[in-house]
């Protein structure tokens, strides 16, 4: 009998969808990790206007070079000499994540992907008939993987490593030195690096540390407009490289994904970049102050410890309450009004903690945050 392929059959909807789909409309969401903020109007205004304008239609599959060549400028202070030929604009980064899988991984090769996870990662590399393995990303070092550990992992049919810095869901985030010894074993292994930085631009201390400008050529770097523009719905985003080689069959593979993204919106998005250029540092300042005051109420409350991130939209605590698993933790919280997603939904190591999306006003997360207190209390937990 005709039925599925074993591609769509293996993969599973995942764990955060599923407390979303369960929630009614009045509880306090920390489910997903959507800014609550719009597009800047500059933005919304330049897309009607190339609308009208008959910007209507494909561009080139890599994108408008125009737009590829400012992007390749904002990289600048991380690695100069980059142009339009060194960009593909996607239609968001959950496409240029699937892109990249596509694009390196044959059957029976592997890829070391990051656990707590972003749950898009394995399913991916299972659609691009590989294998994901997973690295250990913990509590105990601040959600920053070790060497030692990755070494243990890797063999001769591993072809590329993911890294998500800043993390979701635990917001981990690198210094140099940490950065420099991830590069190094990808260096050693002659491993691509598919660097996933869509929270590069909402970072709390100092500059963000990117894979981008360390000399390795096999360095290929995910963003997306969706989080630091406010842009979730319009889909799009973009790959960035050095290697020019790589790009050439990363760009003939988008072809074949979605042929080209949105004209007119490509516009809008280089008028966000042109006039609305300090917009994420707006955005990554508010997220700064909801960070401080979720990480504080989170750590006041008795069988919580949170480490404060540096960076992203996530908190990831761990809440032990006894015999009970984060799933049914998170499902005790949706009963008192307040939707947050299990640990066990990024990995089993995520099983143990909560996470909690702080794409709410601080009002909302003071409130939230009245609740989980509360709902710990009835719980008993001391
Ligand atoms: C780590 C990470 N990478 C990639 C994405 C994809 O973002 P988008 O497809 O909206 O560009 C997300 C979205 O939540 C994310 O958290």
């Amino acid at each position: 009998m005709r039925t599925f392929s074993d591609r769509a059959l293996a993969i599973q909807p995942t764990g955060v969808r599923k407390m979303f789909d369960l929630a009614g409309d009045d509880v306090i969401s920390f489910g997903l990790g959507e800014p609550d903020f719009q597009p800047p109007k500059v933005a919304i205004e330049a897309f009607y206007q190339a609308m009208l304008d008959g910007k209507n239609k494909y561009t080139t599959t890599a994108g408008l070079p125009v737009l590829r060549e400012k992007i390749a400028q904002s990289w600048d202070e991380y690695q100069t000499g980059m142009n339009a030929e060194n960009v593909c604009i996607t239609m968001s980064g959950t496409n240029a994540l699937l892109n990249l899988f596509l694009t390196l991984v044959n059957p029976g090769a592997n890829v070391l992907l990051p656990e707590p996870y972003f749950p898009l990662y394995g399913p991916d590399v299972s659609i691009s008939g590989g294998e994901a393995k997973y690295y250990p990303c913990k509590f105990e070092h601040e959600f920053i993987p070790q060497t030692d550990e990755l070494e243990k992992l890797v063999d001769e049919n591993t072809v590329a490593i993911l890294y998500n810095f800043p993390s979701n869901p635990t917001g981990g985030t690198l210094n140099q030195e940490q950065r420099d010894s991830l590069l190094e074993f990808a260096r050693k292994h002659d491993l691509w690096i598919i660097t996933d930085e869509v929270y590069d631009r909402i970072v709390f201390e100092g500059k963000h540390v990117s894979f981008m400008g360390t000399g390795y050529e096999k360095v290929l770097l995910v963003n997306s407009f969706s989080k630091t523009f406010a842009m979730t719905g319009w889909r799009i985003g973009y790959i960035i490289s050095t290697n020019l080689e790589a790009m050439k069959q990363i760009i003939k593979m988008q072809y074949y994904i979605t042929a080209c993204s949105n004209e007119a919106m490509q516009y809008a998005v280089l008028e966000a970049m042109e006039k609305a250029s300090d917009y994420p540092d707006i955005v990554a300042e508010e997220f700064r102050q909801r960070c401080d005051l979720i990480v504080d109420r989170l750590n006041s409350m008795p069988g919580v410890q949170c480490h404060k991130p540096k960076g992203a939209i996530y908190v990831f605590p761990k809440v032990e309450v006894e015999g009970m698993t984060s799933e049914e933790l998170a499902l005790e919280l949706l009963k008192d009004g307040v939707l947050c997603s299990p640990g066990s939904a990024f990995g089993p190591s995520g099983e143990g903690h909560l996470r909690f999306a702080y794409t709410i006003s601080r009002d909302e997360i003071s409130r939230g945050m009245d609740k989980v207190e509360e709902t710990l209390k009835r719980l008993n937990v001391k």
